[in-house]
């Protein structure tokens, strides 16, 4: 039964929303759970939350409602903007129902100026995560301009983190201070981009990995999107975000509605550590197959496709352990670079005379899954599709806008061009039996309209998502990466229909380690794709040493781009031996615990690992010098100070070099086998490490002392 109060709480977190309070319900708490509070505990809360009527204000108390508008006194962003041919743009919704049931909480509300009814929709999950979405049903025309799901947050929440990038930097985090005014992060890219801000933190100043308040959104949502934290002097902060709508993008008419995307927030008192691993847990609901090891043929061969070749590199795969090989572009007609053929989803019979199935037959004969790669929403002007149906594609008619990497965009929302690119694909899919897609998609939409001039992203996302959502239908065992030049779509809208990320086309493991970091703090391990490139990376030019990146590629959904043909023996060896330690490790690494020690050197030194009750794998890596001589003592996150622990040292990937006389005492012992500590020396007092040379990573093996 609901009373004046309605309370979600999950795993040390809770919600609670004031229903009676006027004129629209009030969110009186996000964070910590606060217990079994009864109606009169629940009231007491609500009275001693609510704030004085300042000075020059308007005479009752201003607080956060789950709708925010002027008409409470709301100097902030609003929840909603939009209008009615100039008018009508003084929402003032008020509730009119409300059920409670199995940790969800839906609001209705009804706002006779803009004829809108709201529903809104609150759920909180097993793992604490609260998802927020909203519906918009219109009894009269009405043009949303946008719509912000916002929480409150406490004063003492004032750090800002999120992130930023570009192509092969994904991910890398910036830190602000909130001031009074909004830190807004938009996207007009038709995809959240290689800068998305991918989740907004704002926390109590002086958070880290392992110890802090701390209160995230991530905005799951593949189009145009913005995020934001606010604060003005007289209301407390506020953070959430939404789609960014273009003008005249969502007109509703009678009968019609608007759905927000799915808002995600969730609270930690563990630090980002533990914001992590409560979206792990949301994420791994979904049972995943154990994640098999991938070779990508991109970094290989590029475009040139040549039976022999691909044979040889397939055999070369299967040798090392490799469990899906990926074709990757270069195979459909007139592909021979990327100046044509996107869009011709036919197999180029000039280099593929017997289609692809001498390669796929070999494949899957060397017990390999076979994966291909599309990129089906863009179009090369020199393509077949685009010579006859020039009207799919998306921009002002004959005059399309400059071309990035050759191509444009199909206007998905075409139900003409959906359908072609649903059957092209469908039967690609059936007539090989393809298990796995790499779904490209590189480039941002700019002056994303139809030919009839209306801004088209909104639907592209949701024509994107019925696209994938049928192919899944039709297929159900089928998997697909979201790959954007990398990892320049990587949210939880689309991971809802997909099965990993393509973290970044970066395979140089100095680049890599910090952008695995970095994604891990919303997606799990096995979600992020992390291969092994060659010793010269093919996007910065550096070098670096095996041992290097193989252990940096263990930490994800593992794979392989490079040539192996062109592969010593010693380097298929070392490569072996990777593939059966990423496999030995498997079961932990992709369903364990992130954790991520906080090092006084924290751009030159990075300690990393997954746990589980009964081991864990860490890896400390040395990213640059440091002008301290030492490494110091680090404390091994994540491990119970009250147990007993052995350790080792794993040197199946060969041992990074060292600039120092001798390494810790400790090193030698731990080469030769395991050594015993109790938790609380590793948990508390840390382990002193070695002085790594840059680009250099140790493996270190934990598991509980049962003796
Ligand atoms: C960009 C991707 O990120 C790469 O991995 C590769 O698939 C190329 N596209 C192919 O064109």
């Amino acid at each position: 039964m609901v009373g004046r109060f309605a309370q979600l709480r999950a795993a040390g977190v809770g919600f609670v929303v004031d229903l009676a309070a006027s004129p629209a319900p009030v969110v009186v708490h996000w964070g910590r759970d606060l217990g079994e509070l009864d109606e009169s505990g629940l009231a007491a809360l609500a009275l001693v939350g609510e704030p004085a009527v300042l000075n020059n204000s308007v005479d009752v108390p201003r607080r956060c409602s789950v709708w925010p508008s002027e008409f409470e006194g709301w100097a902030g962003t609003p929840a909603l903007s939009g209008h009615r041919d100039g008018v009508a743009t003084t929402p003032r919704p008020r509730l009119v129902e409300h059920s409670l049931a199995d940790n969800r909480l839906e609001l209705v509300l009804d706002d006779a100026i803009t004829g809108l009814r709201i529903t809104l929709n609150y759920e909180m999950d097993d793992s604490g995560v609260l998802s927020a979405r909203a519906a918009l049903a219109a009894s009269k025309p009405y043009e949303v301009a946008g719509v912000s799901t916002l929480l409150p947050l406490p004063s003492r929440a004032v750090e800002v983190l999120d992130f930023t990038g570009k192509w092969c930097r994904e991910r890398s985090p910036q830190r602000t201070r909130l001031g009074h005014g909004a830190h807004v992060r938009e996207s007009r890219r038709g995809k959240p981009g290689q800068d998305s801000a991918f989740l907004m933190t704002v926390g109590v100043p002086g958070y880290g990995f392992g110890g802090g308040e701390v209160w995230a959104v991530h905005v799951a949502w593949s189009g145009d999107q913005r995020y934001v934290a606010e604060q003005l002097p007289e209301t407390p902060p506020v953070l959430g975000g939404g789609e960014l709508l273009r003008a005249g993008e969502v007109r509703l008419g009678p009968g019609e509605r608007y759905d927000t995307p799915i808002l995600l927030f969730a609270w930690s008192d563990e630090g980002l550590d533990g914001l992590a691993a409560r979206w792990h847990a949301l994420q791994r609901k979904k049972v995943r197959p154990p994640r098999p090891l991938v070779l990508n043929t991109w970094e290989a061969v590029y475009f040139n496709h040549d039976l022999d070749r691909l044979l040889a590199l397939a055999d070369a795969a299967a040798k090392v352990g490799v469990e899906r090989v990926v074709l990757d572009d270069g195979w459909f007609r007139g592909r021979r670079d990327d100046t044509a053929g996107l869009g011709d989803w036919q197999v180029d019979l000039t280099v593929w005379p017997h289609g692809l199935t001498p390669f796929v037959d070999h494949v899957k004969g060397l017990g390999m899954q076979f994966g291909l790669w599309f990129e089906p929403e863009m179009v090369n002007l020199d393509s077949d599709l685009a010579r006859e149906h020039p009207d799919w594609i998306l921009g002002v008619p004959g005059e399309p806008g400059p071309p990035s990497r050759n191509q444009y965009v199909v206007d998905l929302s075409n139900p003409d061009a959906w359908a072609y690119l649903l059957t092209s694909i469908d039967d690609l899919v059936s007539e090989y039996g393809i298990d796995y897609i790499k779904w490209d998609h590189n480039r941002d939409l700019h002056e994303a309209v139809t030919h009839a001039g209306r801004p088209s992203v909104h639907n592209q996302t949701l024509a994107l998502y019925r696209l994938i959502d049928e192919l899944k239908r039709r297929h159900p065992d089928l998997e697909i990466e979201s790959c954007a030049s990398g990892g320049g779509r990587v949210d939880l809208g689309i991971l809802a229909r997909t099965d990993r990320v393509w973290a970044s086309d970066c395979n140089d493991p100095v680049e890599r380690q910090s952008i695995q970091r970095w994604t891990a703090q919303l997606l799990p391990p096995e979600l992020i794709g992390s291969h092994v490139g060659p010793e010269r990376s093919h996007t910065t030019g550096r070098r670096t040493d095996v041992s290097f990146r193989l252990a940096t590629a263990l930490f994800g959904h593992a794979g392989i781009e490079q040539d192996l043909t062109a592969c010593s023996p010693e380097e298929i060896d070392r490569l072996t031996a990777w593939a059966a330690l990423h496999k030995e490790f498997r079961p932990l690494l992709h369903s364990g615990r992130v954790v991520r020690a906080d090092l006084p050197d924290d751009a030159g030194l990075f300690f990393h690992g997954v746990i589980s009750n009964e081991q864990g794998l860490f890896c400390l890596a040395r990213i640059s010098t440091s002008p301290a001589g030492q490494s110091w003592r680090v404390r091994l996150p994540g491990l119970s100070r009250g147990r007993d622990y052995r350790l080792r040292i794993r040197g199946d990937l060969g041992l990074p070099s060292m600039r120092q006389v001798r390494a810790p005492e400790w090193v030698t012992a731990a080469l030769d086998g395991w050594v015993r500590v109790p938790g609380a020396a590793l948990v508390d007092a840390g382990v002193a490490m070695p002085t790594l040379d840059p680009g250099q990573a140790l493996l270190l093996e934990v598991i509980v002392d049962r003796a």
